[in-house]
């Protein structure tokens, strides 16, 4: 948001009383002194007022290995969610970037950051989700061209975008997605009339589940694995259809 509405309503002061403790240097931005109150500031900016910080939220990025049986949720009033496998203090304001199913396991990542959750969940960033999948029935070749051409899904009124698969076995599979529809995997395989036994999320855009972590355990991502590829700020338009 825009500097100058952040100062007010934090402040709980009119547009002039923003105004003038811009122009007497009274805020700093990143350590700076900021007269501009169109300037941008996000959730975590440090601002200060006088020298005395305004935002006070720190961002929290975490990877869990979800393990099966638990919701993929906050709060629910039945079912274990993926927030109680974290210890209280850490899971305090967190949101989920990106879902998996009850029995699904594997890579969840959780965060207070709702940029960094979008530009994540964003389809138009194109950035691969990566499962292995172990199904009932065998898979054979032709699944790979229906993936890659994309399926209607009547609930949606669309198709899905193009997805990846490559055969690891008979009854198993790595499969790519670049978006995350509801029951998307086992509604592509439920086209073939093939259940998906296991499914378990290996990778999202960099991130990959740390192999070291058993499931129910997490830790917080290091810096590379925060820095996503593409713009900081992105604004992404769908091409437009000729
Ligand atoms: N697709 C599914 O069907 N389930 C998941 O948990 C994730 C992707």
């Amino acid at each position: 948001m825009r500097l100058d509405r952040f100062l007010g309503q934090r402040k709980t002061l009119g547009r002039r009383a923003v105004r003038r403790l811009l122009a007497t240097g009274r805020v700093t931005v990143d350590g700076a002194v900021m007269r501009d109150g169109r300037h941008d500031v996000g959730p975590f900016t440090p601002v200060a007022l006088d020298g005395e910080p305004l935002a006070t939220r720190r961002p929290a990025y975490w990877m869990l290995h979800k393990p099966a049986g638990c919701v993929s949720a906050t709060r629910d009033p039945r079912h274990r969610t993926v927030l109680d496998a974290l210890d209280p203090a850490d899971a305090e304001g967190l949101h989920l970037a990106g879902r998996l199913d009850f029995n699904s396991t594997g890579l969840m990542l959780l965060t207070n950051d709702g940029r960094w959750s979008r530009r994540l969940s964003d389809p138009r960033h194109k950035l691969p989700k990566v499962y292995w999948v172990r199904t009932e029935d065998p898979i054979t070749p032709e699944y790979a061209a229906v993936f890659e051409r994309g399926l209607y899904f009547a609930y949606e009124g669309r198709m899905t975008r193009p997805a990846g698969l490559e055969i690891l076995a008979q009854r198993e599979a790595r499969v790519t997605l670049y978006e995350g529809l509801y029951h998307q995997i086992k509604r592509l395989f439920g086209h073939f009339d093939n259940r998906v036994v296991a499914l378990h999320r290996e990778r999202i855009g960099p991130i990959r589940l740390d192999p070291s972590l058993a499931p129910g355990q997490y830790r917080a991502l290091g810096a590379d694995e925060i820095r996503l590829p593409g713009p900081a700020e992105p604004d992404l338009q769908e091409p437009r259809r000729p």
